[in-house]
């Protein structure tokens, strides 16, 4: 069986009251135990990497939000895998839809990104999904498949070790989170489609679900075949929240 990840994604959100006070609370919520069950992520900005590594439990893992795809060079304001090696980071978001909008982070880009991770032994979390357009006019599965082929299209050392993250745009901090029956069948579809490149992959590579993960909805997602963990935005940044979404993987 594949172990369940859980995985807090904090954005551009910080301000070290508000870590020192979310790293406390965590560390009360989590019991040791915790780490043998399922692992547990915080993709923080980069500056507090260090902070966060060295206040938060052991048994929880630092993740990157970003990577470059530069090795190293002249390339202002980018922060490169060794860096964030050198700073804790087991883990790093790749191709988040904020990213894929905002930043230009388009198929080659992330192909590069995530060489650029497993050359480090960073674990590449790759985010995939359908915007609303998309959504609306049944060119979701399109959308997906194509961006899963373009993942595996780099036949890297270390692919298997991926994880893909299905966060559908439309539901990202929107509070409004895809339907069971939608989560359900695209977990299906990507599980079939992985497995269709490559089956021993398809054993290995965890697939979770993002985008207006609650303590309401949690339960009942992560009790849905094919979903191996959840990738958290809003409700990471809440002790309260996350420690309840953390406690729903554990019972299910
Ligand atoms: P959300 O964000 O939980 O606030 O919808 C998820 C994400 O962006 O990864």
């Amino acid at each position: 069986m594949k172990k369940k990840i859980i995985i807090g994604n904090w954005k551009m959100y910080g301000g070290l009251p508000n870590i020192k006070s979310l790293c406390d609370l965590l560390n009360l919520g989590t019991c040791d135990f915790v780490g043998n069950l399922l692992d547990i992520v915080l993709c923080v900005p980069a500056p507090y990497f260090d902070y966060v590594r060295s206040n938060v439990h052991s048994n929880i893992s630092i993740g990157a939000q970003n990577i470059s795809q530069y090795n190293d060079g002249a390339f202002t304001g980018e922060i490169s895998a060794s860096m964030i090696k050198e700073f804790y980071c087991a883990y790093t978001l790749i191709g988040h839809s904020e990213r894929r909008m905002l930043f230009g982070d388009n198929d080659n880009v992330i192909q590069k990104k995530i060489i650029q991770a497993l050359n480090y032994n960073i674990v590449p979390i790759v985010c995939v999904g359908e915007t609303l357009n998309q959504r609306l006019n049944n060119q979701s599965y399109d959308a997906v498949l194509k961006q899963i082929t373009n993942i595996f299209y780099c036949s890297h050392n270390g692919i298997d070790n991926i994880i893909l993250a299905y966060e559908p745009v439309w539901t990202i901090g929107t509070g409004v989170a895809a339907t069971l029956t939608q989560i359900r069948d695209m977990h299906k579809f990507i599980s079939f489609t992985v497995k269709n490149i490559n089956e021993y992959f398809s054993k290995k590579i965890r697939i979770i679900y993002g985008g207006s993960l609650s303590p309401c909805n949690a339960m009942q997602i992560f009790a849905l075949d094919n979903v191996d963990g959840g990738l958290v935005g809003n409700c990471s940044l809440s002790s309260k929240y996350f420690i309840s979404i953390i406690n729903k993987l554990l019972l299910n």
